[in-house]
């Protein structure tokens, strides 16, 4: 994962990489540090936080030239040794990098034999001690020690380089690890994704896979391919959204952004649907969807519980078959995939690495890609033929909520598109006429959140869940075990209702309480069987009910109560007390909410 920063040219460059690294601590939050060229190569780094990080710069580093790094460990345990930038056994060169280099142990004994030690447990050291061994060989020419050794190196990485001997360059390259330049008229940023420089400039240079580019503050920019001849550069310019890191009025942004669905749903429910920015309707992806045999739905995480709803309502009203994959499975198994295929690749961040992979896989097998993506400009933006937006602000919060309501929306919304297409036209009515009621009950959810939070109490030191649910609210149960262990450490899984009876019920004791999802009218005749089966076996459950449900609440220990909605739009309100539930077990078990520990917002490693 991993977030990278950098800057040379006329202004001061401390500033540019705080805020940077700043930006980009959603991408790992686990240590940080800086270089900058002033004269000689100078390192400050820190385990922890950005903000620990600051406390240890001088407010003037007086440098014009620099690079820094937000770290997610991958190899080696989070402290100030193996946090980047590092220096390389020369001193000469000075690196930041993202990716994993597969190869590293194999390399690492190549360079002992050659005399070099290695200080960190890092395969980042190992691949600039590469570089390092080719640069002194080819007397300091730093584009040949690069392609030199990327000839032996397996993996993926994204890096930016300085160098002791010259004072106002950056290098940089990339292969399937995102890297955007950005130009304005005092130099050149380097930065994992355009927000983290956007506001210094709205002209930015995307590299291709194995591009290396060379920014020098006198020279220059030069680019060059893979095979080290020289390349023209494209620069594109528009003017992207600025972040809004600001929770006024919230305790967190995980709050914050749980209190945000019912606008958020109500106004994409109230807008029309755009693809690629014009009118779904008379879009050309309508006229594909015509020869489409199959559609693939790829995500990870939450993103993927959103693509379950996907399939469940794709099947049901439009009657083409879905496969939901994990992108990160789809991309190693060899998938049959060809141009009669619709791949769809969900993902709030649009730089997810698996989803990415898989999408560009997608892509070389001549399919039609259609991103469901939050960040705008994200790599996965860029790669994919259509795009649908879920306009649900920045979700800063490291526990995805308002995303997964509005990719449910938005995939709802394909669905009915779909559907008329297909001659379903009943579908669209009813589709958006629940989506269109769906924000009301969305804010009756929220009123009931003191309810919520006493029944938190009265489990939060449990240390094992099970979540319920079948049919469209299967995936609910398995995004309500992932909120609540991702930000309270508490063991859940999420199964499908009848599932329980193949395995899980064993571990059904007073002990291991099961919250039950049991919203739907079409699964709950089948629900109310596997509720008696743990009560049966003397477990405790929690139900979501519609409020009028009285004999379920018969039923079980503990309920919450949800207003009754059409199925199609269930999961849509069936997952915000799960949502809520999750987050005051976090607060009540003094867990960071919003960063919770291990891990990072946006997965960019595989
Ligand atoms: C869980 C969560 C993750 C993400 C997953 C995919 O709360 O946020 O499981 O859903 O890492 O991320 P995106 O959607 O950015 O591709």
């Amino acid at each position: 994962m991993c977030g990278i920063i950098g800057y040379t040219g006329s202004r001061q460059v401390r500033d540019i990489l705080i805020d940077g690294l700043l930006k980009l601590e959603y991408r790992g939050y686990d240590s940080a540090g800086i270089a900058i060229h002033n004269g000689s190569l100078r390192v400050i780094k820190s385990p922890g936080k950005v903000s620990k990080l600051v406390e240890l710069l001088p407010p003037n580093l007086d440098s014009t030239t620099g690079i820094a790094h937000t770290r997610w460990a991958t190899h080696g345990e989070p402290s100030e040794i193996n946090a980047h930038p590092h220096t390389s056994g020369s001193g000469k060169l000075v690196m930041v990098h993202n990716g994993i280099i597969e190869n590293a142990p194999a390399i690492e004994s190549y360079l002992v034999e050659k005399g070099y030690s290695f200080i960190s447990e890092t395969d980042t050291e190992v691949l600039l001690n590469l570089i390092d061994n080719e640069y002194e060989l080819c007397g300091g020419d730093l584009l040949s020690a690069m392609l030199k050794s990327f000839e032996k190196i397996e993996g993926s990485y994204a890096l930016a380089i300085i160098e002791k001997g010259r004072p106002g360059r950056i290098t940089i390259c990339r292969k399937d690890s995102p890297l955007i330049m950005g130009i304005d008229d005092t130099g050149y940023f380097v930065a994992s994704d355009i927000y983290a420089v956007s506001d210094y400039t709205g002209r930015f240079i995307f590299p291709e896979n194995n591009d290396i580019i060379i920014a020098d503050r006198e020279l220059g920019l030069k680019a060059y391919d893979g095979n080290g001849k020289e390349k023209e550069l494209k620069i594109s310019s528009f003017t992207a959204r600025k972040k809004n890191p600001d929770r006024t009025g919230y305790n967190h942004f995980m709050e914050k952004e749980i209190y945000e669905q019912p606008h958020i749903i109500s106004e994409l429910a109230n807008s029309i649907l755009f693809i690629n920015g014009q009118s779904a309707c008379g879009n050309s992806l309508a006229e594909i969807i015509q020869r489409i045999r199959r559609i693939t739905i790829l995500g990870c995480g939450t993103s993927w519980h959103a693509g379950l709803i996907g399939k469940y309502l794709i099947e049901k009203h439009v009657r083409i078959p879905v496969n939901v994959e994990y992108a990160s499975e789809f991309r190693y198994r060899d998938p049959v995939i060809d141009p009669e295929d619709l791949v769809i690749s969900i993902s709030q961040s649009g730089e997810t690495a698996d989803t990415i992979a898989a999408n560009r896989l997608a892509l070389e097998a001549g399919a039609i890609t259609l991103g469901i993506l939050n960040v705008k400009n994200s790599t996965l933006d860029r790669d994919t033929h259509f795009q649908i937006y879920l306009e649900a602000g920045d979700e800063i919060g490291v526990a995805s909520t308002k995303a997964y309501t509005a990719q449910i929306v938005q995939l709802s919304r394909l669905t009915a598109l779909l559907a008329g297409i297909k001659g379903n036209g009943s579908t669209i009515g009813d589709i958006s006429s629940a989506l269109k009621n769906i924000s009301g009950s969305m804010q009756q959810v929220l009123a009931g959140a003191e309810k919520i939070s006493a029944l938190a109490s009265k489990y939060a030191f449990t240390n094992n869940f099970l979540f319920l649910g079948r049919g469209l609210n299967f995936p609910t149960a398995l995004e309500g075990a992932l909120k609540l262990k991702e930000i309270s450490y508490i063991h859940a899984e999420g199964y499908p209702g009848a599932e329980m009876k193949h395995g899980p019920i064993a571990l059904i004791d007073f002990n291991f309480p099961t919250l039950v999802v049991l919203t739907d009218s079409e699964s709950r005749p089948k629900m109310i069987s596997n509720i008696k089966e743990i009560k049966a076996r003397r477990g405790r459950v929690i139900a979501i009910i519609n409020e009028n449900d009285e004999s379920a609440e018969q039923l079980v220990d503990d309920v919450i109560k949800v207003p009754s909605v059409p199925d199609i739009v269930s999961p849509l309100i069936s997952v915000m007390p799960l949502q809520l539930f999750a987050y005051y077990v976090a607060l009540l078990r003094g867990c960071n909410v919003d960063q919770p520990r291990n891990l990072a917002k946006s997965v960019t490693v595989e």
